[in-house]
């Protein structure tokens, strides 16, 4: 895998897009996944994730190819974020093919897309695609797939994400040997890059991964699971 030469790398405006001067201010982030929303009320639900204290909302999209699931697709995002013009939404592609959606999602209100370095040979066109929309972007690695697989750009992405359970399915539980990998990431990371943890975080794991460098905290279950989105979401941030 080549690395990116200096004049490949854009300057980043940092995680979230237009939304990234208000996000860079907090400290640890916490992003919750409407996959575990009740969809027939996802406006409303999306309202109540961001009154009880999530910073951006995060879009799990299923492709039934990468990941053994279907979920969402641009229609959806664009509704949410015509529900909730003000919030990041920050899009994790779980497919096979994400150049042809990188548009659409942008079309559809996206913030920030994430996808996946197993599905890619080099990323570098498809983060340039990503901060010419005016996007942030990130790069994920599978429970099974070594940190080395993002190093060579750390430097082109907004966004390290670190997934902690096998990707498809919402209600799994933590994988707590990723965790060498996230400090691996943070040691080598250049000041501002985000690392986020998605799978199985509740409020039982959340502070072994803030203590490994994670400052970007997916949850899908232990906040639309739960009665009290607040206290959910304030016992993940820590
Ligand atoms: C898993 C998705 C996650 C999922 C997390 O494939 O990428 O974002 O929604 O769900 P919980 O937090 O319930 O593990
Ligand atoms: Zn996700």
């Amino acid at each position: 895998m080549a690395s990116p030469s200096a004049n490949q790398i854009q300057a980043s405006l940092g995680f979230g897009g237009r939304f990234a001067s208000r996000l860079a201010a907090q400290p640890v982030l916490v992003a919750p996944s409407i996959l575990s929303a009740d969809f027939a009320r996802l406006g409303d639900e999306c309202r109540a994730a961001l009154a009880a204290g999530g910073d951006i909302l995060h879009v799990d999209v299923m492709d039934g190819h990468f990941v053994p699931n279907l979920s969402m697709g641009p229609a959806v995002c664009a509704s949410v974020h015509r529900a909730v013009p003000d919030a990041a939404l920050d899009v994790h592609l779980m497919v096979t093919d994400p150049a042809a959606y990188i548009e659409p999602f942008a079309k559809a209100g996206a913030a920030h897309i994430t996808f996946h370095a197993e599905v890619v040979a080099d990323p570098m066109p498809l983060i340039a695609r990503i901060h010419a929309l005016g996007m942030s972007a990130g790069l994920a690695i599978n429970p099974n797939t070594p940190a080395d697989a993002l190093f060579p750009w750390l430097e082109a992405v907004d966004l390290a994400l670190v997934m902690s359970v096998h990707p498809g399915f919402s209600g799994q539980s933590f994988i707590a040997s990723v965790l060498p990998k996230t400090r691996a990431i943070r040691e080598r990371a250049r000041p501002g890059l985000r690392i986020q943890m998605d799978g199985g975080v509740a409020p039982d794991s959340a502070p072994a991964c803030r203590e490994h460098g994670c400052d970007l905290i997916v949850a899908a279950s232990a906040i639309f699971g739960k009665r009290d989105y607040a206290s959910a979401i304030q016992s993940l941030r820590g």
